[in-house]
This record gives C-alpha cells, sequence and structure tokens, in this order.
C-alpha cells in the first residue's frame, strides 16, 4: 500500500527545509531531486535521464530468462519489460511508490495473457510500468506509440546495432519481422512465418526476449525524450476510421471501436459504398 500521509509529510517537510537554507545533506538533496520528481506529469518520480536504455535493455533482456525475488525465480515477456522499468525506479527513488510493487505481479501476461495469444507480453508489461511512472494522458500517448511502432517496425534489433550481451551460445542474429500488430499471436506467427522456426524454438523464444529489451529501450527513449511518441495510430493510414469509429449512428458504420489498423485482419472487403460494404446481406438486430 502507498502511505500517501507519510508522502506529504516528507515533502511538506522538505519545502521547510529548503525555505530554510539550511545545509542540504546528501540525503535531503536526495529528497530535493525526489519531491521535483514528483510532478503531475510523473506522480512518483522520474528523471529525464535517470533511466539509460541500454541497460533496461539488458535488464528486460535478462529477466525474461528469469530473476529471483525473495528467493523465487520469476520470468517471461511481460515480467521482463515492467521488471526491467519498475526495478530500477525503486532503487533510484526508494521514498516512491515504486519499490512498493511486486514486479512479479505481471508475470500473468507472458503470452498474450496467460498464453492465450492476446496482447504482446512485452507492451502489456512496458504499458502497465508507463501507467505508474507517468499521468495518464502522458501513459496513454507513450502507450499508443510503442503500439504503432512494435507493429510496424522490423524487430528485434540486431545485435550488430545494439548493446546487447547475450550468452555465449546465442551470439546469432536474428532475422526480422514486422508484427502487424499489437497481439503476441500476430507478433510470434508472422516472425515464424518469416523465419521458418517453430514458435516452440530455442530461436524464437530468443526473439521475444530481444523484443523485451528493444521494447524496454523505446519506453526509456520516451521517458528520456529521445524519441517523441507519435501522434497518429494505424487506423489513420486507411479510410477505414471515417465510418467505423466510436460513435452513436450504428448505420454509418459506428458498431466497432479502435485504433488498429484494420487491413492487417480485414483484407478482401467489397468496395466501400456510401452506405457501407454490403448492407444487404448484414443487418442490425430488429
Ligand atoms: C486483429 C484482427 C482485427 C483487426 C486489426 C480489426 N478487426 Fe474487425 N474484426 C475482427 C474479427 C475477428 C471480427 C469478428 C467478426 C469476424 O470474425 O469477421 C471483426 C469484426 C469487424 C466488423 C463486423 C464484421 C461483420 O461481419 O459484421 C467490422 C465492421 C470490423 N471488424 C471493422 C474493423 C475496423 C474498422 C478495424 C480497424 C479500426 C478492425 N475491424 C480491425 C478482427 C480484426
Ligand atoms: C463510407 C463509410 C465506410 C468506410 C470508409 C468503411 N466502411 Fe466498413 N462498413 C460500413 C458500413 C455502413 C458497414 C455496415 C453495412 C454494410 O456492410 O454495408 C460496414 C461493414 C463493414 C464490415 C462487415 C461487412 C463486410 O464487408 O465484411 C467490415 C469487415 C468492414 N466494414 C471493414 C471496413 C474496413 C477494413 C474499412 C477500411 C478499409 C472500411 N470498412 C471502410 C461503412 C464503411
Amino acid at each position: 500500500m502507498i502511505d500517501t500521509t507519510r508522502r506529504k509529510i516528507l515533502k511538506t517537510g522538505l519545502i521547510g527545509a529548503v525555505a530554510g537554507g539550511s545545509l542540504i545533506s546528501g540525503l535531503s538533496l536526495y529528497k530535493v531531486r525526489e519531491a521535483q520528481a514528483a510532478t503531475a506529469v510523473h506522480p512518483y518520480g522520474y528523471y529525464p535521464g535517470e533511466l539509460d536504455a541500454d541497460a533496461s535493455r539488458q535488464l528486460a533482456y535478462d529477466s525474461f530468462f528469469g530473476v529471483f525475488i525473495d528467493g523465487a525465480k520469476h520470468s517471461g515477456c511481460a515480467f521482463a519489460t515492467f521488471h526491467a522499468l519498475i526495478s530500477q525506479l525503486a532503487e533510484l527513488h526508494p521514498e516512491g511508490a515504486y519499490g512498493q510493487i511486486p514486479t512479479q505481479m505481471m508475470e500473468w501476461a507472458a503470452g498474450g495473457v496467460a498464453g492465450y495469444g492476446s496482447i504482446c507480453g512485452t507492451l502489456n508489461g512496458a504499458s502497465a510500468a508507463l501507467g505508474l511512472i507517468c499521468a495518464n494522458a502522458q501513459a496513454k500517448s507513450m502507450i499508443g506509440d510503442l503500439l504503432n511502432w512494435s507493429a510496424t517496425t522490423l524487430l528485434p534489433t540486431r545485435l550488430s546495432e545494439n548493446n546487447l550481451t547475450v550468452p555465449s551460445q546465442r551470439t546469432y542474429e536474428l532475422e526480422q519481422s514486422i508484427s502487424g500488430g499489437n497481439l503476441c499471436h500476430m507478433s510470434v506467427t508472422n516472425w515464424c512465418l518469416a523465419t521458418g522456426y517453430a514458435s516452440g524454438s530455442e530461436q524464437r523464444i530468443e526473439r521475444c526476449a530481444r523484443l523485451a529489451g528493444d521494447v524496454a529501450a523505446r519506453v526509456v527513449d520516451m521517458l528520456n525524450g529521445v524519441v517523441v511518441p507519435a501522434a497518429t495510430a494505424p487506423v489513420d493510414k486507411t479510410s477505414c476510421g471515417q465510418c467505423h469509429k466510436s460513435g452513436t449512428d450504428f448505420d454509418a458504420g459506428q458498431f466497432t471501436l479502435g485504433r488498429m489498423d484494420c487491413t492487417t485482419c480485414h483484407i478482401e472487403l467489397e468496395k466501400v459504398p456510401e452506405n457501407g460494404h454490403h448492407w444487404y446481406v448484414i443487418r442490425k438486430p430488429e
């Protein structure tokens, strides 16, 4: 539980100390930093630059294969990105909320939520971390970027272009693929089809570990202002959203919502006439 009363006391005490112009010791200097970081944008504190993209990439990669917390081993794609970000912040902000979060709480999200192949675990873990690090508006903007970028970029990045250290038996480069969407299913299957490796292969597991590293690094780049979150969503690249958006006019096509690229799943549509595709076939319930 987050003890907000205690945090308020700490901050009040601090303002008094600063106003009084008292000599700031190492510890209280730290608290100044902490209080300044606890802004409306980063409620529990974040200083641009305090997380390093490469170190976070490495920690996410290593965490994918497992780290020990309280004597038990925890692992997986969603734990990897969440733990990489939050465990570092727990050390940097010992007074903040981060240290009170058991990072193994995201383990369930592996394999697209309990192995169901829905949202990619690396994205799920990273999104949860962003939800803690940032206020809602900024979290959503960065999560949106993460979903767009991961769906449209050749991944995982190559060892020759990142600073990842991998075990000696796995120093091979992996072929890259474009996931086409945010689902674990799309991400894994498109990679398997692109490379010829089976979903249970060592290479596919290695691919998702490196992907976890890429996602953690991307989050840190956004937090540090190195990457500015993209404002557009995949749906903006198609005409579909003109009619298929969240709204009250059912007949105009407003019985869907979503910002994904519709055309990755919906192919071979009939030409869209003014009132829809083939209204004579589809009727809304009477
Ligand atoms: C991940 C795959 C996927 C993506 C991406 C996707 N859809 Fe769908 N959509 C489905 C599935 C599955 C259904 C359920 C009906 C079906 O099986 O055809 C569906 C149903 C629909 C229907 C109703 C179909 C019917 O037969 O009446 C519409 C309209 C639709 N989607 C529009 C969109 C639009 C617009 C987008 C983009 C914003 C989108 N979809 C993105 C998979 C997808
Ligand atoms: C001009 C408005 C409009 C646009 C643009 C539009 N739709 Fe539709 N769409 C409709 C309406 C209205 C319906 C329901 C009535 C119908 O099918 O005629 C519909 C039905 C659908 C359906 C279910 C029927 C089918 O044809 O399978 C799918 C899937 C769908 N749209 C996907 C898309 C996708 C993907 C795009 C973008 C490539 C798109 N729509 C663009 C208006 C539109």
